[in-house]
């Protein structure tokens, strides 16, 4: 699903190197050709390509609908012309989740994405991506770690990163998160406008990952900055100069964390890249597989949290339901799960089928791609009542799939809702009379749904 540049090919597979502008070229071309495919598809009508595009990608809720109502008269499982399937009802996402023929990877393990492909989380077929080809030699599969693996590699390195989101620690970030807000709001303006994502939606979550694995020294604007980067690459690569900014910040995120290990070793704490070092001496996990795991938690850790606090506030004002959270802060929690169902930051996963198999009376072929829409499951009738309605007094808001399902459900999602409940909840009692004020700038994504940018005032 990700992607990861490298500027250098592998020289046992590489054809002599091509000028990096004549490689840059190709690449370019090579990503309008597919963009240019998808919209062609989004055109017409198909929905999961539009998906993918503006301007249907701006609101994706009526195309979820349409979904929902093609899948029902086949078995749940909606088909699109992109070759790929999508669940979108809350009981065929929960099963595709849940159930253990499908995977995150091919059948044979290789990563199912071609790099290239913009529209790739719609096409969701095998890799085309050819080594031997200088064009695509740019940009290799990004590794996600935990996201972008299977059993019995997933279940291993996983066990690793519990320990970390134990219960007892949570305690502790959520101190954490109350100084932090706190202080981030004692610097928004009191008498004038200001950027709620730049204020406090982005930097919260960042101070907290950054505790979290005792990350020295944070520079906040250079974290969101690989923030965007590596999350809008969930799409696929958009240019080729996102191709060259991802190249630059996952080098960048991977001389952070193998720096910290090196510090770690030397002078161990309770932190979780300690214990990973530990892991690592004992042969446990590898060099890579520790830096790719710490990397998958500093960007797991803020992009999607700072889509929560910006879609909330943003779910409040235009539903009218910001003044009772003012009335009662303590209604923090149930906003922070009724925005979790009704306008989710993760949109979608994708699974794969590893074997031929029967889903919902259709007959899926080994290594079929299977969009699966959380956020679609969040206003299925069936299972939300009124389901478009954004009301946090509802009753049984938590069984909504925003946190995905199954081997990969998410790891951080007590952390999540805490950061969000102390956000909302301090934001409503520092800054009562907040409202928005100028643009609400959404992300150029369709996995990551939330705002770039928030003009709000509270004066
Ligand atoms: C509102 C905020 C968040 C949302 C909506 C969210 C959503 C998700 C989703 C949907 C998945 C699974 C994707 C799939 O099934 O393919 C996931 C996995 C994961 N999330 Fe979160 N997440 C949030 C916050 C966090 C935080 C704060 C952390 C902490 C560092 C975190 C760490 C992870 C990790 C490590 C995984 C991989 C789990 C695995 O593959 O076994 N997430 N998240």
């Amino acid at each position: 699903m990700t992607t990861r540049t490298t500027d250098e090919a592998d020289p046992r597979t590489a054809p002599s190197p091509l000028p990096r502008w004549r490689a840059d070229l190709r690449l370019g071309s090579r990503i309008v050709a597919m963009r240019a495919g998808g919209l062609a598809l989004a055109v017409r009508g198909d929905p999961v390509a539009r998906l993918m595009h503006r301007p249907w990608r701006l609101d994706p809720y009526p195309t979820y609908a349409r979904l929902r109502a093609a899948g029902e008269a086949s078995g749940g499982v909606a088909r699109s012309r992109t070759g790929i399937r999508a669940v979108a009802t809350h009981e065929a996402c929960t099963a595709v989740l849940r159930d253990r023929r499908f995977g995150v990877r091919l059948a044979d393990g290789r990563m199912p994405f071609d790099p290239t492909d913009d529209a790739s989380t719609a096409s969701g077929g095998p890799s085309n991506h050819d080594p031997t080809d200088p064009g695509t030699a740019l940009i290799e599969p990004i590794d996600l770690s935990l996201l972008g693996l299977d059993a019995p590699d997933h279940t291993r390195l996983r066990r690793l990163a519990q320990p970390t989101f134990a219960p007892k620690r949570l305690a502790q970030y959520r101190e954490t998160a109350r100084a932090v807000t706190g202080r981030l709001l004692d610097g928004a303006p009191a008498d004038g406008p200001f950027d709620l994502v730049s204020a406090l939606a982005a930097p919260l979550p960042i101070s907290v990952i950054s505790e979290l694995l005792a990350i020295p020294d944070v520079d906040t604007p250079r974290f969101a900055a690989w923030g965007r980067v590596v999350g809008a690459a969930l799409d696929g690569v958009r240019s080729v100069r996102h191709a060259h900014a991802l190249s630059r910040a996952t080098a960048d995120l991977r001389a952070l964390f193998a720096d910290l290990v090196e510090r770690r070793r030397a002078d161990p704490g309770e932190d979780v890249i300690s214990q990973l070092v530990h892991a690592l001496d004992e042969g446990t996990l590898t060099l890579d597989e520790l830096v790719s795991l710490a990397q998958l938690l500093l960007i797991a850790g803020f992009e999607t949290t700072t889509n929560l606090v910006g879609n909330a506030a943003r779910a409040l004002h235009t539903s009218g339901t910001w003044d009772d959270l003012v009335a009662d802060p303590g209604l923090a929690a149930a906003v922070v799960e009724e925005t979790l169902r009704w306008d989710p930051p993760v949109q979608l996963t994708a699974r794969f089928a590893h074997s031929d198999v029967e889903l919902g009376g259709q007959r899926l072929r080994r290594d079929t791609g299977v969009l699966v829409l959380l956020a679609s499951a969040g206003r299925d009738p069936a299972a939300h009542p009124d389901p478009d309605r954004f009301d946090p007094h509802r009753e049984q808001a938590t069984t909504h799939l925003a946190f995905s399902g199954g081997a990969h459900y998410c790891l951080g999602a007590a952390l999540a809702r805490m950061e969000g409940e102390v956000a909302l909840e301090m934001l409503a009692e520092r800054r009562p009379r907040l409202r928005p004020a100028g643009r609400f700038v959404p992300r150029v994504a369709t996995v990551l749904r939330g705002p770039r940018r928030f003009g709000v005032r509270a004066d």
